[in-house]
């Protein structure tokens, strides 16, 4: 019980010690349909730029995005869904180094190709915290299809990519 106490006042003051970003507030619409890419980036970046903060996805609302960036002290608080575009262009997911341990070994600047970046990614960075209860829901099918058959390789969102 004293644990739980020292558990909650803990939370507590983190909490109140955050910068907040609802992802709503920069036009987010949480509707499942509408492209939030944009709006979920530009939250993000709010809290970078300010080395952090707790950057809220509401409960109960879907958010459809393309790739993320998390930097450091960022809690990202997810309660409602996010839903990864399955639009394949640059703009949702740009091509980024691969991860040193992923792909295109230990040194990614003298070996490995750029890579499609992750849905939430991050690099180089500390004290990320996720949280909230929600769900990613990365919208596997169309690129797991991609390595089904060489048919599918060279559609859409594949487009002859290999991985
Ligand atoms: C959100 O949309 C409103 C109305 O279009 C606009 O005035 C406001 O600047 C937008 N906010 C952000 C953070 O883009
Ligand atoms: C994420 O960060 C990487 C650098 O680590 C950058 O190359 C990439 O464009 C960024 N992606 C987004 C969506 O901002
Ligand atoms: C970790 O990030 C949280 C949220 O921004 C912040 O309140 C906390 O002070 C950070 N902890 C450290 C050790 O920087
Ligand atoms: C792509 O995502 C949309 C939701 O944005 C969904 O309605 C559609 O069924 C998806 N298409 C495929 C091929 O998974
Ligand atoms: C990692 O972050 C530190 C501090 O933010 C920065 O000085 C360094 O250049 C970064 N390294 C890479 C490989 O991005």
């Amino acid at each position: 019980m004293h644990l739980l106490w020292i558990l909650l006042g803990f939370y507590y003051v983190q909490f109140i010690s955050s910068q907040v970003y609802n992802v709503r507030d920069f036009n987010a619409t949480g509707d499942g349909k509408t492209d939030d890419t944009s709006a979920i980036r530009a939250a993000l970046a709010a809290a970078d730029n300010s080395n952090g903060g707790r950057v809220i996805f509401d409960c109960g609302l879907t958010f459809l995005t393309g790739a993320i960036n998390v930097t450091s002290n960022v809690i990202l608080d997810l309660c409602g869904t996010i839903l990864a575009s399955n639009v394949s262009d640059i703009f949702h997911y740009p091509l980024v180094p691969p991860l040193p341990w992923y792909g295109g070994g230990a040194d990614f600047s003298e070996s490995g190709s750029p890579e499609r970046q992750s849905v939430i990614r991050s690099y180089n960075a500390t004290n990320i915290t996720l949280t909230g209860g929600g769900v990613v829901d990365g919208q596997g099918y169309p690129w797991w299809a991609c390595s089904w058959s060489a048919s599918a390789l060279e559609k859409p969102p594949c487009n002859n990519i290999s991985r």
